[in-house]
């Protein structure tokens, strides 16, 4: 979706026999090259330069500001496409494809396509629309990573961040260390491939690309990796495409590929599991310089990009603390404690790195121990809390790729998410917005073993990162982009892309609460095109007797919302359940005695009577966690009579969540002096297994009172979540 777009009376005839016109002086034949090329595709043969009944003309306009930036006019007699750099014309290129994908049937019997006539100016909003590959887990082809290439320029997306290396396999040439691809780039089957071969026997899609596999010595052998010269060429192809090839070199962590065939890189001499992750890199070791140096040396000769990323995510620092001779390491140079040191290696490297003029990037992981405001840092850990907000507080750019929901080898990922996820909180400051560099999803793939299944996983996610990171905020629309998807599907298809699109019939509610009216909107939001939808407010089960939804409605007091999408065969499954209330206690001031977990912040001091109730999960951003007892006191600014107290709480053993085992509600009038008027005891377990989510709820008829402080005892020392205490 372009920044400004402007429909005009008439139409554009693109066939054979329109003329293609440039300058060659302007430096566009590269570009110019590339539009034939996708003529060829549309028209089955390139534009004349010579001479044509109309013309598409390519013209220099330095006054157009941004080297991605374009204009596009479409007349009846003449397409003109300005830009003031080879991005910009290459971007108007993609669109005028885009529009034939979109807006024309292709008159079979005449070959011609019918444009409509407009105006477009357009350019990104982020400079950095990223995706990612990790080549490491599962080897793919040089070919395959030329065809993503195409694919990428296809939506506009500039930076291909390629994970090289890992502990599952070493994937690049290093000429000075044979080894590391001899031996590094090639393995048994591990435990992931035996999971993606046993989901094989139910989708094929799971089977290892039999291409990737070889009989050498008796055994049976997986891997692969590239030559110096593949990858040369392939960033030469990519930058034809205006795709940058950003290489990444995991380190010190995930390393181990490579410390199999050199142990002495770590502290302790050898290649092992630590408590969570491999053994990494030793950072007090100058060998270790000495090989990342020599390997990255290579990598910056391969690849021309400004940029190099280092990794450092997930280091198991285990085998560090161990170390006698770290220990005295850290004491000598005041490093006080290990994400210092490994802030000490990220600092070695990167001036490394700069002295040969290149710009580095981290995981978020590496902001823990403090690090150079030059480095960009890509954030992915949602659950660690203000992750943004500490990047730009330290003036590093942030590139957010936030695991939800940018991670799309998650088998949660859904489109509608993809495309409405709200990737930094209310929390992130106004004047550092220019801080964010821009976005990129990842393609991990430990479980995605074949092209078919990464073409899967990737599209059609990437036309929404795509739109997420060129468009305006305010020109982003989901229903807009439902029905603009639709033609990209058919196109990809002709591309031979086995994407994955299959719109559930889920509906996700959103609600919106209005102080003033008091009341609580409500809205589905879903992966269909214009679906027909019941619903009922009692709690029984919609019938197409039910209302219909047309569209946000509005409820007070308490609703028991049950709604489905129907189609010819009635309801289907799955039902959306949502109860919604418009309580007493709605906006007023919630006082805490013990602070909530950082991690689970929720919507803050806010949060417990905020109207909005939190979903299955804990981290849907509803729902606030504890790992103290939970104390707090609702102030509903008068004397007010009740009627209730229900709050609710959720267990789920496997991360260690648990129910309180108690919950107690007292009374005051002063805010000095407290009546217990409830004792809510827990009679569910703390050894069930399964989610549950338990509402604490007991009367208060005849009761009065203008504070009301909640007391839940955190019993088993765990998580405790809680949301909404609701009051009537
Ligand atoms: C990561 O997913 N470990 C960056």
């Amino acid at each position: 979706m372009p920044v400004e777009m402007n429909l005009k009376s008439g139409e554009f005839i693109l066939s054979s026999r329109t003329q293609l016109l440039s300058n060659s002086s302007d430096g566009f034949i590269q570009e110019v090259e590339f539009f034939q090329e996708l003529m060829h595709g549309q028209l089955g043969l390139t534009l004349s330069e010579n001479e044509g009944e109309n013309q598409i003309e390519i013209i220099k306009n330095d006054r157009i500001s941004g080297s991605e930036a374009y204009q596009l006019s479409i007349d009846s007699d003449r397409i003109r496409l300005e830009a003031s750099d080879s991005k910009g014309i290459f971007y108007g290129m993609i669109t005028l494809e885009q529009l034939i994908v979109s807006n024309s049937e292709k008159d079979e019997i005449s070959g011609e396509f019918t444009l409509p006539a407009l105006e477009i100016k357009d350019k990104p909003i982020y400079e950095w629309r990223g995706m990612h590959l990790d080549v490491s887990r599962h080897f793919f082809s040089i070919d395959y990573l030329k065809r993503y290439v195409d694919l990428l320029a296809l939506y506009k997306i500039n930076k291909l961040h390629l994970h090289l290396t890992d502990d599952q396999g070493w994937r690049i040439e290093i000429k000075k260390y044979p080894e590391l691809t001899e031996s590094g780039a090639w393995r048994e089957f591990n435990q992931q491939d035996s999971i993606c071969i046993e989901r094989s026997k139910e989708d094929p899609r799971f089977a290892i690309d039999p291409a990737h596999i070889y009989e050498k010595d008796g055994k049976t052998i997986y891997g692969g990796y590239y030559t110096q010269e593949e990858l040369k060429e392939f960033v030469g192809f990519a930058e034809t495409r205006h795709v940058e090839i950003i290489p990444e070199i995991d380190m010190p962590g995930h390393m181990m590929a490579a410390i199999d065939i050199f142990p002495e890189l770590t502290c302790n001499g050898e290649s092992a599991w630590g408590d969570v992750f491999s053994t990494p890199l030793c950072p007090i070791n100058e060998e270790v310089y000495t090989f990342v140096e020599n390997v990255l040396a290579e990598v910056i000769d391969i690849f021309p990009s400004k940029y190099i990323h280092i990794g450092a995510d997930e280091v198991d620092k285990s085998d560090w603390k161990k170390s006698a001779a770290v220990t005295q390491f850290m004491q000598k140079e005041g490093i006080e404690d290990y994400e210092a040191l490994q802030s000490y290696f990220v600092n070695r490297v990167t001036d490394y790195l700069k002295n040969q003029e290149k710009e580095v990037v981290v995981w978020d992981d590496a902001l823990a121990g403090g690090i150079p405001s030059d480095l960009k840092v890509m954030y992915w850990r949602n659950w660690v809390a203000n992750v943004p907000e500490k990047t730009v507080a330290n003036e590093n750019e942030l590139i957010i790729s936030a695991g939800n929901p940018f991670y799309f080898s998650s088998p949660k990922t859904k489109l509608f998410n993809i495309y409405t996820k709200e990737l930094i909180g209310s929390k992130f400051p106004e004047d550092k917005k220019n801080l964010i560099k821009g976005m990129q999803a990842c393609l991990w793939t430990e479980t995605i073993p074949s092209e078919a299944l990464a073409d899967a996983k990737l599209f059609p996610n990437v036309l929404v990162l795509a739109e997420r990171a060129w468009s305006e905020e305010s020109r982003q629309d989901w229903d807009s982009f439902k029905k603009r998807l639709k033609p990209q599907l058919d196109h990809l298809s002709k591309l031979g892309v086995k994407y994955e699109f299959t719109p559930s019939n889920e509906l996700v509610p959103f609600m919106n609460v209005d102080l003033e009216k008091s009341s609580i909107g409500i809205r589905f939001e879903t992966d269909l095109i214009d679906p027909v939808i019941y619903y009922t407010t009692d709690g029984s089960i919609p019938t197409t007797d039910s209302k219909p939804y047309q569209g946000e409605f509005y409820v007070e007091g308490s609703a028991a919302i049950v709604a489905a999408v129907f189609d010819e065969n009635g309801a289907q499954e799955p039902y959306l359940r949502k109860d919604v209330d418009f309580h007493k206690a709605i906006g007023k001031p919630v006082i805490y005695e013990k602070p909530w977990n950082p991690s689970y912040a929720a919507g803050d001091a806010g949060t417990m009577t905020d109207g909005y109730r939190g979903g299955d999960s804990y981290s849907d951003g509803y729902w606030q966690g504890f790992t103290s007892d939970f104390l707090v006191t609702v102030d509903m600014e008068e004397v007010v009579e009740l009627n209730s107290f229900s709050a609710k709480f959720m267990q789920l053993k496997g991360p260690g969540v648990f129910l309180p085992g108690s919950v107690e509600v007292w009374l005051s009038e002063d805010g000095e002096n407290f009546d217990q008027v409830l004792n809510l005891k827990n009679d569910i377990s703390p050894e069930e297994e399964k989610l549950t989510i338990k509402d604490f709820e007991g009367s208060l008829e005849g009761k009065s009172a203008r504070y009301i402080k909640v007391k839940a005892s955190n019993a088993q020392h765990g998580f405790m979540f809680v949301d909404e205490l609701v009051v009537y």
